[in-house]
């Protein structure tokens, strides 16, 4: 301990000189040297941009609680896809809207070869092969309690049954196409099961970006209205989300993600999680992502509708955090309009 503080004080006293042979400010003065001097570098190849499918053709469905996020048909879904392929975005994040009817206890629609996510996966597979497609595994959009799992009788979220499902949701997802399998659902055991499965079934290169530091967060709302399991979630997600208070967990659940066989670990909500990220990034040395959520999301856009700051630049400084704080990349609804300002 010693020794390192003792090297800790060499290495400042060689590498600071006093005021006023130092002036921080001059590498500041101008914008060409803040642009040299610049740690690091937001581009569009950072973002992953979530959407949610609804039914139907030709439908658009804006969101009340997202203003600016619809949900689309999958006709729509290409377009979306076409565009953000054409804005270097790298990669989308597929939510389903399933249809009411489709809804059951068990969420057997999951497993359904034509439903709405598979039929989204196989659409921009067809017409835009070179974007990446990253598919949420977790049963909420497809179970009438609007919890990730299968209930026991007095409600509890059961684990290894509803792991078991959760491999068939996912050899679903990657017979349709999906690139990277991401699992939300917090089950304990999940990434070793589906990552076997995967092997087991030919699909050796679908990564899995583990949802591994998941909170049990009250920013998820706007998220929950637009796969519509807001209104049918009784009760919350603690006792299988992560308690806010955590951060040592957080390290164990990456731990145990990646022996698992996870090729990359996400970190959620975001910004109020870049203590995590940045623990996460210096422990493991391992690609991390963070999911800038709904909430987030919608706390920026009604700051800059209450003229609380400006848009553009609340955006891309969030952004900034992520990066600064190690994120490999972010999930952001802002991915389209954020990369167009990066281009421009
Ligand atoms: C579902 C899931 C949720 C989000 C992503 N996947 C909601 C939840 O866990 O209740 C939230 C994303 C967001 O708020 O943008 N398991």
């Amino acid at each position: 301990m010693l020794d390192r503080l003792r090297a800790h004080a060499y290495t400042l006293a060689m590498t600071y000189a006093p005021y006023p042979a130092l002036r921080l400010r001059r590498t500041r003065a101008t914008a060409w040297s803040r642009a040299m001097h610049a740690e690091n570098r937001l581009s569009a190849s950072d973002f992953i941009w979530p959407l949610f499918v609804t039914d139907g053709e030709g439908v658009e469905q804006p969101i009340a609680t997202l203003p600016g996020v619809s949900r689309w048909s999958v006709d729509g879904i290409v377009a979306r896809a076409r565009e953000a392929r054409d804005a270097g975005i790298p990669c989308l994040a597929l939510f389903p809207n399933t249809q009411a009817d489709r809804r059951s206890d068990d969420g057997a629609e999951a497993l359904n070869p034509d439903n709405l996510m598979c039929r989204a996966i196989r659409a921009i597979k067809d017409a835009v092969p070179d974007i990446g497609v990253l598919t949420d595994v977790a049963l909420d959009p497809y179970t009438v309690h609007g919890q990730d799992g299968l209930l026991d009788p007095t409600g509890y979220v059961v684990n290894d049954a509803t792991v078991d499902v959760l491999i068939g949701q996912s050899l679903n997802q990657a017979a349709a196409g999906a690139d990277i399998i991401a699992p939300s659902d917090m089950m304990d055991g999940r990434v070793g099961a589906i990552r076997e499965a995967l092997e087991e079934t030919g699909h050796a290169n679908v990564q899995i970006m583990a949802y591994a530091a998941k909170y049990a967060s009250a920013f998820y709302g706007p998220f929950r209205d637009a796969v519509g399991s807001r209104g049918l979630l009784k009760g919350d997600k603690k006792n299988y989300q992560m308690d806010p208070a955590n951060g040592e967990e957080a390290l164990r659940e990456v731990a145990l993600d990646l022996a698992e066989g996870a090729d990359s670990v996400m970190v959620k909500p975001g910004l109020p999680y870049l203590d995590i990220v940045a623990r996460v990034r210096d422990r493991f040395s391992v690609p991390v992502f963070a999911y800038q959520v709904s909430g987030e999301y919608a706390m920026i856009e009604h700051a800059a509708a209450a003229e609380a700051g400006d848009r553009d630049a609340l955006i891309l400084e969030t952004l900034m955090a992520f990066k600064r704080a190690g994120c490999s990349g972010v999930l952001t609804y802002h991915a389209l309009h954020a990369a167009r300002l990066l281009e421009g």
